[in-house]
């Protein structure tokens, strides 16, 4: 039996993980503060980019929109434009959007309410009302999911399930505290390859220590490779670049590109060019698909515009990239 299946052990789970918590927690910004606005951003930053990388983009996003009346009143294309590289950018717009109507409206403290917030799912409402507010919810992220399918030893846990275990793990008087020490255990010691269990406070909790790499089992994910071809042209200005539209990386700039056959022939004919030189082959990984672009310049005498001025996607800095002297 797993031995958090006996109510006694709970109690002596929470007080090892604290204490662990207490003495390893790392010293993160957005945990000198109670204020509800730069832990809504760590938050979201955090839900796909690792602390290390979210560190700079925190930082850099802070210094620009201090509160959620700068956020609410910045234009889209700042905001982009600080968000650029973190990639996920619709994170940055519903951000965006929360905060204008924070702005009109007020923030709410309540779990339930948060949840009404543009962008705003179970994690981010847990983590904000639990961290910020107090509030006895339980979150699960990634982190939280793959601690708790080692501690049962299950290799499929459902969604219901992990809600229900983490819910009766939770420390409630000290909400935050305790989820932001379950998930610092998953970064830390209970890491997909090669945990640590040796040094693990709560490694007599767990059921999964004789093979801890088999929870959670492997997700199936199927990503297409998909090819693409993309052309740089400068002028004395600068260079051609153009507003991308759709979820991925809409409301952002980058070079005019083309997926799929016949790409280059499409590129060529959408400005008049008789033919293009290649630059090189970038690729990069989107949730659901692997793009590799084939990169092309020509000569061109368009004015063009500073691609520094503009947010451009990590995608779009590669290509740059490639560019003689902007490497
Ligand atoms: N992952 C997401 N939010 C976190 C937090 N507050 N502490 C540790 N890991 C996290």
């Amino acid at each position: 039996m797993p031995p958090l299946d006996d109510p006694r052990a709970i109690p002596r789970f929470r007080r090892a993980l604290l204490r662990w918590y207490g003495a390893n927690a790392r010293d993160l910004p957005w945990r000198r503060t109670g204020d509800p606005y730069p832990i809504l951003v760590s938050e979201v930053l955090l839900q796909q980019t690792r602390v290390e990388q979210a560190l700079g983009y925190y930082t850099r996003f802070l210094a620009a929109f201090p509160n959620f009346a700068a956020l609410a009143q910045a234009p889209e294309e700042d905001v982009l434009r600080i968000w650029a590289g973190a990639g996920y950018y619709r994170r940055a717009r519903n951000l965006h959007r929360l905060a204008q109507a924070v702005a009109a409206e007020g923030l709410p403290h309540s779990y339930a309410e948060l949840l009404g917030l543009p962008g705003v799912g179970s994690y981010t409402a847990a983590a904000v009302a639990s961290i910020a507010f107090g509030e006895p919810v339980a979150l699960v992220d990634g982190n939280v999911r793959r601690v708790l399918s080692r501690l049962w030893a299950e290799p499929e846990p459902s969604p219901r399930g992990l809600r229900e275990r983490a819910e009766a793990l939770l420390f409630p008087k000290d909400p935050g505290r305790w989820n932001q020490a379950l998930m610092e255990l998953g970064s830390l010691v209970c890491t997909p390859k090669r945990p640590n269990c040796p040094a693990c406070p709560v490694a007599r909790f767990c059921a999964g220590q004789e093979a801890p790499e088999r929870y959670p089992a492997p997700r199936k994910r199927s990503q297409r490779t998909v090819s693409a071809a993309a052309l740089v042209l400068r002028g004395p200005q600068g260079y051609l670049l153009e507003r991308r539209e759709g979820t991925a990386l809409g409301g952002l700039w980058g070079f005019p590109l083309v997926e799929g056959e016949g790409a280059l022939p499409a590129l060529l004919a959408r400005y008049g060019l008789p033919s293009a030189q290649p630059l090189g082959t970038v690729t990069h990984a989107f949730t659901h698909k692997r793009l590799t672009v084939r990169v092309y310049t020509a000569p061109w005498n368009g004015s063009g515009e500073d691609p520094r001025r503009r947010p451009l996607s990590a995608l779009d800095r590669k290509i740059l990239a490639l560019v003689p002297g902007e490497g």
